[in-house]
């Protein structure tokens, strides 16, 4: 039921796409689908979400079905301007230039501010002339709006999307509960109502809205619960996608199969056996003009928050009941709500030098800059030191890496006896590096994987609201303490590992650099 009382086939329809989607593989939507990007003159649109599409075009995910694409900005352009800002960043590898062209004609431009009923009229309309062109029966069509905007924004443009653009399905006016005082009544129209429903599904008429939301959502959890508020008063929560780009990557989506797909690391996975994991980010590039974003919400906003803390639950949850996006994301939660509040001594703040000289830029940037990969590592069973020294290692841990990017890689550093007639040991790998394992096979991008997990009403790889709060609860009060300047970070070199302070961190974690 919406908020607002209204019982109306959208919910219905998307709560039941969701379980075909996963239940049968054989189902096919067929109205007509519209992907509005919102935001469509900025920096995410034409970096990510217009190749993103544009990949699923190649690949025929969007061919089967009667697509079109719009984009929607204040910035006034015509339709061919927006189609030469996107062309430059369309995957080069795959430029074959008909299907460039032929793709670039299905994006239409719409341009009008973010609380403009007249722009948001216009947009319904345009869409609506493609939906009838096309000759979509009416509650059939597909409209997934991707709000490529700043957060600031998404109240007033969900507010707009809801009010002027959703799909259009008039079947449903009734007022759930309206005039249905007793229990009896109540469940005599759901019966009634529910039947009606699997008649409009039958029919095909089984068309929804979707909303997209890009990262940041919310700067703490007030800030967060109050946007989920206002947002959730306009969509159920099948209709919100909150994106974390990091679920889309081949190695986090890797991480539950490894786990719970292999009788080796069950028994090994726990505390008896781990003595550590480090999740670490690692860029070799500064704020890039981006000082005035990152002196507002810093790098625990920016990738501790989310992506980390997202790879965090993956390695730490228990085992889901299946493996239903539901049942996984109860397990993501119950991690979050177990974690012990944050200490300041188990903290270490660093700036690179240079920061500040960004024209945009002055606080600080957490232990997630430099050098240039993402990785896990876990590493396994310090116990075994001591016989490993008295076959005389020196080094002799356990460590399990997992490379995220760049370079997917998974590997074991493990002990092994030196090849050669001395009875000593030495440390090698199992080594399994995508490239040469997988040859030929291209890793899709996270924001392709993403955009049709959208449209296939797949929402395990998205952040549900309940997991977003626990996540904000984790780390507000720190970023309290940090915003009011009670901890001040420490200026660590361009490049280098970051403060020294962190590597003691780790020690105190019990991890040996070998
Ligand atoms: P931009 O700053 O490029 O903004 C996108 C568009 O929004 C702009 O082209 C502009 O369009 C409009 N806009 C900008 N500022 C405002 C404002 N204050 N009020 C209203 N409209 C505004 O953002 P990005 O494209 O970089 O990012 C979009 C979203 O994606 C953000 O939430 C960001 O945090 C997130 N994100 C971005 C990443 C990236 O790599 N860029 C990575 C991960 C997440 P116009 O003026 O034409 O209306
Ligand atoms: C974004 C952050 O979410 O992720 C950026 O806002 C960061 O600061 C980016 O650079 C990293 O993404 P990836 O996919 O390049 O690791």
């Amino acid at each position: 039921m919406a908020a607002n009382g209204e019982w109306h086939c959208e919910k219905r329809a998307s709560s039941k796409i969701e379980s075909f989607a996963r239940d049968s593989e054989n189902v096919t939507e067929t109205g007509c689908l519209s992907i509005i990007v919102l935001g469509a003159s900025g920096d995410l649109a034409k970096k990510k979400t217009f190749p993103a599409l544009f990949n699923l075009y190649q690949q025929g995910f969007l061919q089967l079905n009667d697509v079109h694409i719009f984009g929607y900005s204040r910035t006034k352009l015509h339709d061919d301007e927006l189609r030469e800002r996107i062309q430059g960043y369309l995957p080069v590898e795959n430029k074959v230039s008909s299907n460039v062209s032929d793709f670039l004609q299905l994006i239409k431009y719409v341009s009008g501010a973010y609380d403009s009923q007249e722009g948001f009229q216009e947009l319904d309309n345009a869409i609506s002339e493609h939906e009838t062109s096309k000759k979509s029966r009416e509650g059939s069509s597909r409209r997934l709006f991707y709000l490529a905007l700043p957060p600031s924004v998404y109240p007033q443009v969900c507010k707009m999307i809801k009010t002027f653009c959703t799909n259009k399905c008039t079947l449903f006016p009734l007022k759930y509960g309206d005039g249905l005082s007793s229990a009896e009544h109540q469940r005599t129209f759901k019966i009634i109502h529910s039947f009606f429903l699997d008649l409009v599904f039958a029919a095909g008429l089984s068309g929804w809205t979707r909303v997209v939301l890009e990262k940041p959502f919310g700067k703490d959890l007030a800030s967060a619960e109050e946007m989920s508020a206002q947002i959730g008063e306009l969509f159920d929560e099948p209709q919100i996608y909150r994106i974390d780009h990091y679920l889309g990557k081949e190695l986090v989506q890797n991480l539950l199969v490894l786990r719970f797909a292999n009788r080796f690391f069950l028994p090994l996975w726990n505390r008896d056996n781990i003595s550590n994991v480090q999740i670490v980010f690692r860029e070799d590039f500064g704020t890039e003009g981006r000082g005035g974003y990152f002196d507002q919400y810093g790098i625990i906003r920016d990738i501790i928050q989310n992506h980390l803390l997202q790879i965090f639950c993956l390695v730490a949850m228990e085992k889901p009941v299946s493996n239903k996006p539901e049942h996984i994301r109860d397990e993501k939660v119950k991690v979050l709500q177990s974690v012990n509040p944050i200490r300041d001594e188990d903290v270490v703040l660093g700036q690179y030098r240079g920061y500040k000289d960004d024209p945009n830029g002055v606080p600080f940037i957490l232990k997630a800059g430099k050098a240039l990969n993402s990785l896990l590592v876990l590493d396994l069973d310090r116990e075994l030191m001591k016989w490993l020294i008295s076959v005389g290692s020196k080094q002799g841990r356990n460590e399990f890496v997992i490379r995220l990017q760049p370079s997917e890689a998974m590997y074991m550093k493990l002990t092994v006896k030196q090849p050669g007639l001395e009875m000593t040991a030495t440390q090698s790998e199992l080594d399994l590096s995508y490239r040469q394992r997988y040859q030929g096979v291209v890793i899709p991008e996270a924001y392709k994987r993403l955009i049709l997990d959208t449209i296939q009403g797949d929402q395990q790889h998205f952040v549900r609201r309940d997991e977003l709060k626990a996540a904000w609860e984790i780390f507000t009060p720190l970023l309290h303490r940090i915003d009011e300047g009670e901890l001040q970070p420490l200026e660590y070199e361009p490049g280098s590992r970051g403060p020294v302070e962190a590597d003691k961190l780790l020690e105190k974690a019990g991890y040996v650099q070998t």
